[in-house]
């Protein structure tokens, strides 16, 4: 392959500790090797991510997910033709971690620095499983992230709508601390539902009754906490049916939701993009069989191509950042030893904050 490149990906955002290695060119790269350090147990106690406990097992952990998937491709840091590793947004203990490893990396081997937009790193994710051309709209659904993109370069998005209050991966993580549960709430709350009655419970489908591609979860949760407590109040307990109805009907709501702004949002993409009807989901909540069946039929109602990345890209991975970095650097950027590790970085920056700018700006 002409001008191939090799790049090494890190990725330290959340509470999973990964790094990777791709190869090729934009929009034909393969994974190479790919490590993924969880870290879910070090956080069960505390029913979430504790930041303070994710910083401390990135920072050991990084350079030994490095040293594994070097071994994993058979290669040596010299084979290397840039570093590249996610610089935000995320919590910002676990961003330094990868940052300040990726900085040593670089200077200690004489490699280029790529710093990587950890969203763009899902977004692109596509590009990298299927070798889409963009322009593409983008569905990114994860614990911290909820947002329709109009995805038409590797550093080129436009927000058509997103989340104003909760992401659905954090919803599905509340749900499932609700109801005893365990972490990450998503798989849980899936493998519940499978077995439970979606119509049993009726939940607010937030928002659907408004236009526009902007969504809501919080008053979901509520609603779910409102109806364990009165199973629990008529009952003194749940029972094994209650706890999987409960799962069932929130995550038929969020499906629901999910669908009926994606529809909005294709059929504002399809207007200004005819030629190239294809809408990919990525983020964690893409991981969601039910969520993946609905997009995947309403994408083929609208005579529209509908692209999910395989499980284990839909969660958090460096293969995402190796590839978003590999882009970046095939068009002639990089970084120096000034790269910051940023807690808020949004995708479009010409768009408002969703969820609020402080002083260290947009949010999302
Ligand atoms: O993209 P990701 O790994 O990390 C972030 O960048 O946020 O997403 C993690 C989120 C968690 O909230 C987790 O509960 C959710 O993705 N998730 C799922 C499923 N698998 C993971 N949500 C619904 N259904 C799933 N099968
Ligand atoms: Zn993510």
């Amino acid at each position: 392959m002409g001008n191939s490149l090799t790049i090494l990906g890190i990725e330290s955002s959340c509470d999973d500790t990964a790094a990777a290695v791709v190869r090729g060119v934009p929009g034909a790269a393969h994974i190479r090797a790919s490590v993924v350090h969880g870290q879910a147990e070090l956080h069960a106690d505390y029913g979430g991510v504790v930041p303070e406990i994710a910083a401390r097992a990135h920072a050991e952990r990084v350079d030994i997910c490095v040293k594994e998937a070097l071994l994993q491709a058979d290669l040596a840091l010299s084979d290397i033709d840039a570093i590249a590793v996610t610089a935000g947004p995320g919590l910002i203990g676990g961003v330094l971690s990868g940052v300040m490893c990726a900085k040593g990396l670089a200077i200690g081997a004489g490699k280029p620095l790529v710093g990587v937009n950890h969203l763009a790193g899902h977004a692109l994710t596509p590009r990298l499983t299927d070798g889409i051309v963009y322009p593409y709209l983008m569905l990114l659904v994860s614990g911290g992230h909820c947002q329709f993109l109009l995805t038409r370069g590797h550093g080129d998005f436009s927000r058509l709508g997103g989340t104003i209050d909760d992401a659905p991966g954090e919803a599905f993580d509340k749900t499932a601390r609700l109801l005893g549960l365990p972490q990450p709430g998503g798989p849980s709350v899936q493998a519940e539902a499978a077995h439970g009655d979606p119509t049993r419970f009726r939940f607010p489908r937030p928002l659907l009754d408004r236009p526009g591609c902007d969504l809501s979860f919080s008053g979901l949760k509520t609603a779910l906490l409102r109806a364990r407590d009165a199973i629990v109040t008529e009952k003194a307990g749940l029972t094994r049916q209650d706890r999987a109805d409960l799962c069932a009907s929130f995550q038929a709501a969020v499906v629901d939701v999910l669908a009926g702004k994606t529809a909005r949002a294709l059929a504002l993409y399809l207007a200004e993009n005819p030629a190239a009807p294809v809408l990919a989901v990525a983020g964690g909540v893409a991981a969601n069989t039910a969520i993946r069946a609905r997009l995947e039929t309403l994408s083929a109602d609208h005579a529209t191509r509908f692209l999910a990345p395989p499980l284990a890209l839909c969660t958090d991975n460096a293969a995402m950042i190796a590839y978003a970095g590999l882009e970046r650097f095939a068009a002639g950027e990089q970084d120096d030893m000034t790269l910051a590790a940023r807690p808020r970085w949004p995708l479009d920056a010409t768009r408002p904050g969703l969820l609020g700018s402080g002083k260290k700006g947009a949010k999302a």
